[in-house]
């Protein structure tokens, strides 16, 4: 049996059921998630490996081999067509064409569930999905709940990193038009314990943590690695519950009446799905996203109980998020250019510009060291990689606008995550050596690649001119050897 299968004996069915990792039916064998990959557009079903199983991560890594690949769709398992899709713009544009939001890169968020390999959907700040024809979602103020399966380590306190029921034409439309689960440490509305992340209710114009609409103690900050949380709501009454989905059981953190706000009792839903976005498509958010279930009706604590024991006992645990040549912690190192034009370059830097440079055993010894890196634990994450300028220590390596520099480490939050890389096994080939890219942690569309000889953490065949589709395999590699100094 899968979570599905509980609401269903519990008397609350799924009306939508998500996830990227696993069959969320005890039953379920059909697709999963699409993805799309960037040498030709191509794209391909991924299925669980059994019914009822892990997905088949294998069937994507064989697909996307030499290439990139998005999440294109995320099926819905329910049997009522609420796939999440590519979601449009709305109040707020997104950064894709005609304002359309991101995809999610279909390797930016791997795990292990009991031991087999998965991917979650990893949402950068501009990525979003959505549903604006839902069938069977709860609309006015009809009972629903939701759980969904987060990384609690990965947040921001942009707005909004949601799933749930929203708005259909993508516009604020006005106080309780939404139900979303909100997960993040955005506190310009509601908030919790401590400083955050909390788990709360986005029912639109306001982030909710129980009956005060701005900070209920009850809420804890929370950051399990994997995250159960849970939202339900009905008339005049909803919870907020959590838990670790790796272990134990979920607590209740709200439990009552609705806010003491005008306009969110009686509930105005819409019933369409987001995820990854606030209701009028803000896109400023970060978070991943591995399943999550939306059903008809009010559940019980005790199906939601049993929902629980069912995403421990599917066995989430980390995975590698580097794969090809490893970078030791604490070693010095060059990255040599494979692209025919630039083969004599490496990557440098120019003060705070980072670019490639000709560099050979008899350049300068100043030029030496602006083309010498030395690897140091991520500063956002210690499963990849930073790198420190070997001529001027403290500094590092960091996009910004999507253009790599050369800055000193502030020690904020954003600095760190924008100055974490994750080497993989490289795009393309050469016959210099074995190559590596670099992918930037919190856009794992986005790798290390020079354009002109300067260089920008770009994704294939996106919207800026460094994007280009052209010899994007081969600027997006380098071989990694020794350093010059
Ligand atoms: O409720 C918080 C956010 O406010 C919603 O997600 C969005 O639609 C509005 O900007
Ligand atoms: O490089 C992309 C983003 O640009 C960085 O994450 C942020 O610091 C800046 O706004």
């Amino acid at each position: 049996a899968g979570p599905c299968d509980i609401y269903d004996s519990g008397g609350t069915p799924c009306v939508a059921a998500h996830s990227t990792t696993r069959a969320l039916y005890g039953s379920y064998t059909g697709p999963l998630y699409q993805v799309k990959r960037g040498s030709d557009g191509a794209t391909i079903d991924i299925a669980p490996l059994s019914a009822g199983g892990v997905a088949n991560a294998a069937s994507q890594d064989t697909f996307c081999a030499g290439t990139t690949c998005l999440i294109s769709i995320i099926y819905d398992q329910s049997g009522r067509k609420n796939h999440l899709t590519q979601a449009p713009p709305g109040g707020f544009k997104g950064p894709e064409a005609n304002g359309y939001d991101n995809l999610a890169s279909a390797v930016g968020a791997p795990v292990t569930l009991n031991g087999k390999k998965a991917y979650g959907v990893f949402v950068s700040p501009g990525t979003g999905y959505r549903n604006n024809a839902p069938n069977g979602i709860a609309t006015g103020d009809a009972a629903e709940g939701m759980y969904a399966v987060f990384d609690g380590t990965h947040f921001n306190s942009g707005c909004c990193f949601d799933y749930g029921n929203a708005e259909t034409n993508n516009l604020d439309t006005g106080n309780g038009h939404m139900e979303a689960l909100y997960f993040g440490t955005n506190s310009a509305w509601g908030s919790g314990a401590g400083s955050g992340p909390w788990i709360m209710a986005d029912l639109e114009n306001g982030l909710f943590s129980g009956a005060n609409p701005k900070n209920n103690g009850g809420d804890p900050s929370i950051t399990h690695r994997f995250l159960t949380s849970v939202l339900k709501g009905g008339p005049n009454k909803w919870a907020i519950r959590g838990g670790n989905a790796a272990s134990g059981s979920l607590s209740t953190f709200y439990d009552g009446a609705r806010p003491n706000a005008s306009g969110y009792n009686p509930m105005k839903k819409e019933g369409a799905i987001i995820l990854g976005i606030g209701g009028d498509n803000s896109v400023s958010a970060q978070g991943t996203f591995y399943e999550g279930v939306m059903t008809s009706g009010y559940p019980s604590d005790s199906t939601e109980n049993a929902v629980q024991a069912d995403i421990v006992a599917a066995g989430y645990a980390t995975a590698p998020l580097t794969s090809g040549p490893t970078l030791s912690v604490g070693s010095s190192v060059s990255l040599r250019a494979i692209t025919a034009c630039c083969t004599a370059r490496y990557l440098a830097h120019s003060g705070s510009t980072v670019n490639t440079q000709i560099v050979s055993g008899s350049s300068s010894s100043n030029l030496k060291r602006q083309a010498t890196w030395t690897v140091r634990s991520g500063l956002g994450n210690s499963n990849c990689v930073s790198f420190e300028s070997l001529d001027s220590p403290g500094s590092y390596i960091r996009h910004y606008d999507f253009v790599l520099q050369l800055n000193a480490n502030d020690g904020s939050k954003a600095f760190a995550e924008d100055a974490t890389f994750c080497p993989q096994t490289g795009l393309g080939q050469s016959s210099l050596g074995t190559t590596s890219s670099v992918r930037a942690w919190g856009y794992p569309t986005r790798f290390f690649r020079h354009y002109a000889n300067v260089t920008y953490v770009a994704s294939n065949g996106g919207v800026h001119e460094f994007d280009a589709a052209s010899l994007f395999n081969d600027d997006a590699s380098w071989v990694v050897g020794a350093g010059f100094a």
